[in-house]
């Protein structure tokens, strides 16, 4: 019989629940039901908060270094539990073992880069304007994070958030998405095996509607500061009304149409491979996914020749194997995707071959995908600016592909959509690269590299309908983290009036050589 799994509350397995059973399934084999998860109510979602508030002041009294050290264990329990969360992943949401493996490495990498932190969490020492005075800066942490994240990265994106959070002494609630509910349970067990105290880090298990009402009592309860998600921009558009109300700025990671230029002067293979795992990798349902490829009218045939064969000649399968692309995520997804396909239109060209759901009877090759969510990999050419697969994320194996014929008008082009996550140009000149970086409005950008693939310590995040601007991974995340407190510290045995009783210097103004 297949495990239920449950919410974790204070250390607690909690039933709680709406009653609702819902059943994660393998999306290669769709027979396979990996957990039945309880779904939580909107309740224990707000006593979760609670729970997390009472127990958070006690885990900021933990010194820095302590919690680093923590950090350092569950970085170190990962790593020992590797093969075993990746094929968890693989089996969950069907994302290819090498490339679950290479998320499982991403957790590690963060624990990494913030097991230091704790020994740095640096603030500053800041002259005052006047005599026995000292100004200082201290990181504050905020309190209680709440946590809400997809399912298309179910363990590492997870762990940018709650890494960070918990080193700079949060308590933290994470609802991760219901398809992806066993990954996330198996994260959270090698968290609390590094010796989290009970309460610091709590796992609730529900839809998104359910943990919108409890996120909105618990705002209103004031048992939450800071929320982090990611997910789409129509949902994180909600999320940030609501933060909003409570005068509070969420941390949010949404959506991406990211754009490739290629330019003239490209090595034109290394394009290829770029914008065939940006596209295709992962079945190109991350938020870094390639949107569209703008290609130099001199190469755009030449690109897409070489690129049609190069799909043409991409495995997709069974994720387990050595596979470019498996399945689509859940049947939720596959069903929207289907919707974009239905974008499709009459002065497009499909350059790719057949669309739609993978079958016995619309098979790829010799693979029918019979019992799993697989689909073509398509690549539309023709796309045009005002056309909604130009202009909205299409979260799966879909590429488009437009020309331009000046660099203003590829910038211009890959900014039209209004997102701003990620985006890649392909050139041998520094000039059009540089140009491209200052041009573009995404928040991260690639010069002969694919749009997916961002590495854990430099800032991630988009502008636009990507994000409100707020950063994670790296240093940058301990901002959406901890708040700056200032202190200021006077010996003087008097009180000094600052901006009234300083020193002044007097020049003289009519001085000239
Ligand atoms: C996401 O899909 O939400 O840069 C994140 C990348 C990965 C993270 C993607 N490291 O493609």
């Amino acid at each position: 019989m297949t495990d239920e799994i449950v919410s974790v509350i204070g250390g607690k397995q909690t039933s709680g629940a709406s009653g609702d059973v819902y059943e994660s399934v393998n999306p290669a084999r769709l027979d396979e039901v990996v957990a039945r998860v309880r779904l939580a109510d909107a309740e224990t979602f707000s006593s979760a908060c609670r729970t997390a508030s009472a127990a958070q002041a006690e885990w900021a009294a933990v010194p820095a270094p302590v919690r680093g050290r923590v950090i350092a264990s569950v970085g170190r329990l990962v790593e020992a539990n590797a093969e075993t969360l990746a094929r968890l992943v693989t089996r969950e949401i069907g994302k290819p073992y090498a490339e679950a493996l290479g998320e499982v490495r991403e957790i590690v990498d963060t624990c990494d880069f913030f097991l230091g932190e704790g020994r740095r969490l640096y603030g500053q020492t800041v002259p005052s304007e006047m005599s026995d005075k000292s100004l200082f800066t201290f990181r504050v942490p905020v309190g209680v994070a709440t946590v809400i994240t997809a399912g298309n990265f179910p363990v590492a994106v997870p762990s940018w958030y709650l890494v960070p959070a918990l080193l700079a002494g949060n308590a933290v609630v994470w609802k991760p998405a219901e398809y992806a509910a066993a990954s996330a349970h198996a994260l959270y067990r090698l968290f609390a095996a590094a010796g989290l105290p009970d309460g610091v880090l709590n796992l609730v298990l529900t839809d998104g509607a359910t943990a919108y009402r409890g996120l909105e009592t618990a705002l209103g309860e004031g048992t939450v500061h800071k929320v982090g998600f990611t997910g789409s921009t129509e949902v994180g558009r909600r999320i940030g009304e609501l933060c909003g109300r409570h005068l509070q700025s969420p941390c949010l990671e949404l959506g991406g149409k990211n754009p490739m230029v290629v330019m003239p002067d490209a090595d034109l293979d290394l394009a290829v491979e770029g914008a065939l795992f940006a596209g295709f990798g992962t079945a190109g349902q991350r938020c870094t996914s390639l949107g569209t490829v703008i290609a130099h009218e001199s190469v755009r045939e030449e690109f897409l020749t070489r690129y049609t064969r190069a799909v043409a000649d991409a495995v997709v399968g069974d994720p387990a194997g050595d596979v470019l692309c498996g399945p689509l995520l859940d049947e939720r997804f596959a069903a929207r995707f289907e919707e974009y396909l239905g974008w499709i239109e009459p002065h497009h060209t499909v350059v790719s071959g057949p669309t739609g759901r993978i079958t016995p009877d619309n098979p790829r090759g010799s693979f029918t995908g019979e019992g799993g969510l697989y689909y073509h990999p398509v690549v539309v050419d023709g796309v045009r600016p005002g056309d909604r697969l130009f202009l909205e994320e299409t979260f799966g194996p879909i590429v488009g592909v437009t020309g331009f014929t000046t660099l203003e008008e590829a910038i211009g082009l890959a900014n039209r959509p209004g997102y701003g996550l990620s985006s890649s140009i392909y050139t041998t000149d520094p000039k059009s690269a540089f140009r491209f970086r200052s041009g573009i409005g995404a928040g991260m950008v690639s010069v002969n590299n694919s749009t997916s693939g961002a590495e854990a310590h430099l800032p991630f995040g988009g502008n636009g309908k990507s994000g409100n601007g707020s950063r994670q991974s790296g240093v940058w995340v301990l901002d959406q983290f901890t708040r700056w407190q200032a202190l200021n510290w006077d010996y003087s045995g008097k009180l000094q009036k600052a901006q009234m009783d300083v020193a002044e210097i007097i020049p003289d103004p009519d001085f000239r050589l």
